[in-house]
């Protein structure tokens, strides 16, 4: 890769958990990174804590909440307008909601913040990005994936919130699979690649009931990994030679919670080109952003 000084990256949900982690990561190897997060007060404090781990690292901090399209589109024009450059955007912000929760637009939350805000993050920013294969996109996926779909006629999964959440981790799976698709249709060399982090123990958690918290924080230890480990997969497709545009990576360990990181394992829906292209056209629609339509760049 060359001069990694000249190069940023843009890292969503930074302030905490595998997107600190992974922003940490890109610093360490003299990335630029913008540190988009929602909470300024959140986003100050991790910048501070990153800079006494890294004092020499570059970074920014930029508002966005990605559950709100009008605030994701004021964050693309001011980071076009402060920054201007990208080489990598980690679409890593997600939350985990046990409960029926849509954002001022109606459409489910979770669909919402983990789906279709990065995907207008992305349809706005990807013009910036050189092209070229260090030019990469990555999407954070979950083992939730397996076993999940898209729930076209009911978004909102009749109101189950973890099952929405299974929804828009594999929204963000087959949304990673389909821009590399077109991207290389388009005869574009930017890569586009999904990764999963196994298990760690963030905050991604804290709406569960506590009970079962309580018995996820005693059992994490032996089952899960650091946030540290679980952004290895990320910072492997962000930074490697040898991750592929259209690959999925992650914890090649027991059950894939932890481990060093491989080709993960897919649900046989992400092979449903069909199933991808709607997702596409229903994001759209939802974002109000046409993007990357068929053969055009
Ligand atoms: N930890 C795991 O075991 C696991 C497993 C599979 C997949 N993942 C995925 O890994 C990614 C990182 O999760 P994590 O475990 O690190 O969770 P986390 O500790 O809860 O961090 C999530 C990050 O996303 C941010 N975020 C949430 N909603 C947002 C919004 N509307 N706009 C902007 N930022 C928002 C959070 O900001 P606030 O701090 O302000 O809330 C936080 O910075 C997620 O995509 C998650 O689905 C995690």
């Amino acid at each position: 890769m060359s001069d990694p000084s000249q190069k940023t990256a843009i890292v969503t949900g930074a302030n905490t958990g595998i997107g600190f982690e992974t922003a940490a990561g890109m610093a360490e190897a003299g990335w630029h990174v913008v540190m988009a997060c929602r909470s300024e007060a959140k986003a100050a404090d991790a910048k501070a804590r990153l800079l006494k781990r890294l004092p020499a690292a570059k970074l920014d901090v930029m508002l966005v909440d990605l559950g709100d399209f009008a605030s994701v589109r004021a964050f693309a024009q001011e980071y076009r307008d402060r920054v201007g450059a990208l080489d990598v955007l980690i679409n890593n912000a997600g939350l985990l909601l046990y409960s029926k929760q849509t954002n001022d637009a109606g459409v489910e939350l979770q669909f919402a913040t983990n789906h279709l805000g990065h995907f207008l993050l992305t349809a706005l920013l990807i013009d910036l990005m050189p092209d070229h294969e260090a030019s990469r996109i990555v999407a954070l996926s979950s083992v939730a994936h397996k076993g999940a779909r898209i729930h076209f006629p009911d978004l909102t999964c009749g109101g189950n919130g973890l099952v929405a959440y299974g929804q828009s981790k594999l929204a963000c799976l087959l949304f990673a699979d389909e821009l590399n698709r077109r991207l290389v249709a388009a005869g574009r060399s930017v890569r586009a690649l999904a990764v999963h982090p196994g298990g760690s123990d963030s905050n991604l958690f804290g709406e569960m009931g506590r009970a079962q918290y309580y018995v996820l924080k005693t059992l994490s230890p032996f089952f899960t990994h650091s946030n540290a480990s679980a952004a290895q997969p990320a910072l492997y497709a962000a930074l490697s030679e040898d991750a592929a545009g259209g690959g999925y990576y992650g914890p090649t360990g027991t059950m894939e919670l932890r481990g060093p990181v491989g080709v993960a394992r897919r649900d046989p829906i992400t092979q449903d080109k069909a199933v991808a292209e709607r997702l596409w056209a229903v994001s759209e629609e939802l974002t109000g952003q046409a993007f990357m339509s068929e053969g055009a760049s």
